[in-house]
């Protein structure tokens, strides 16, 4: 007797988006609502880390350049996200102003795509975010010259202990080379995967009195 095929709970999921597609007519109209939609699907579809996103940015000598990070923040102004301001991705967000982010859930067959303007978020929401993370974490931003070159983890290993030292049982401030970013967006496209490579994808434009919504073709 054959055992009836196993079905987990993400293969039916995707498999239900697929067949659902995506129109303008499921769309809201507000870019952000929509996103958060989507963000909550993958979340509850259990897509790993379903907070990751791909910025990509361009280097001083006009190269694309790309690295995962984590966004910590969605709200009506834009996506927030929090790292080195001396990093290499800082200093070419400072350069441009411009960014693009990419947040991919491969279980639902889904991508969106973001682009706009960055800024330094307030640094009390820096403030706020670094006071919640992790002891561990908190050291980590302070020993790391993020995007340079050290010599060997063991430089690193050592940096962490003189710092965690430094601090003892104190309080760990935010150090004013670490903080957030805003992505402001002027531009989304919602990417759904479909059957047959007839995929579905909405796009939003920002236009003066809101969002202009357009069906691309895959
Ligand atoms: C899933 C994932 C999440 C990450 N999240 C962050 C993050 O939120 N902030 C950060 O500074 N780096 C994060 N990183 C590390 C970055 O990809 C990158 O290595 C680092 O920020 C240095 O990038 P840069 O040299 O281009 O500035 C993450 C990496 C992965 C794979």
């Amino acid at each position: 007797m054959s055992e009836a095929p196993h079905l987990n709970d993400i293969a039916s999921r995707r498999k239900e988006y697929e067949t659902a597609g995506l129109d303008l007519a499921d769309v809201v109209a507000d870019p952000i609502e929509q996103w958060q939609r989507w963000y909550a699907e993958a979340s509850e579809a259990d897509c790993t880390e379903p907070n990751a996103f791909v910025l990509a940015t361009i280097d001083a000598d006009g190269w694309p350049q790309s690295r995962y990070l984590l966004v910590r923040g969605a709200d009506e102004r834009g996506f927030s996200f929090f790292t080195n301001y001396d990093s290499a991705k800082s200093q070419q967000l400072t350069a441009s102003g411009r960014a693009s982010m990419l947040f991919t859930w491969l279980q639902l067959h889904r991508q969106v795509r973001v682009v706009g303007e960055v800024e330094r978020l307030p640094e009390q929401e820096s403030d706020e975010y670094f006071a919640s993370r992790p002891r561990a974490s908190q050291i980590g931003a302070w020993s790391s010259p993020q995007s340079q070159p050290i010599p060997d983890r063991q430089w690193l290993d050592q940096r962490i202990e003189q710092t965690a030292a430094m601090f003892g049982d104190g309080m760990i401030t935010r150090p004013a080379f670490w903080g957030g970013w805003l992505l402001r967006p002027h531009l989304f496209e919602f990417w759904q995967g479909r059957p047959s490579r007839l995929h579905d994808r909405v796009r939003y434009t920002q236009v003066a009195d809101g969002w202009q919504l357009n069906r691309l073709a895959p």
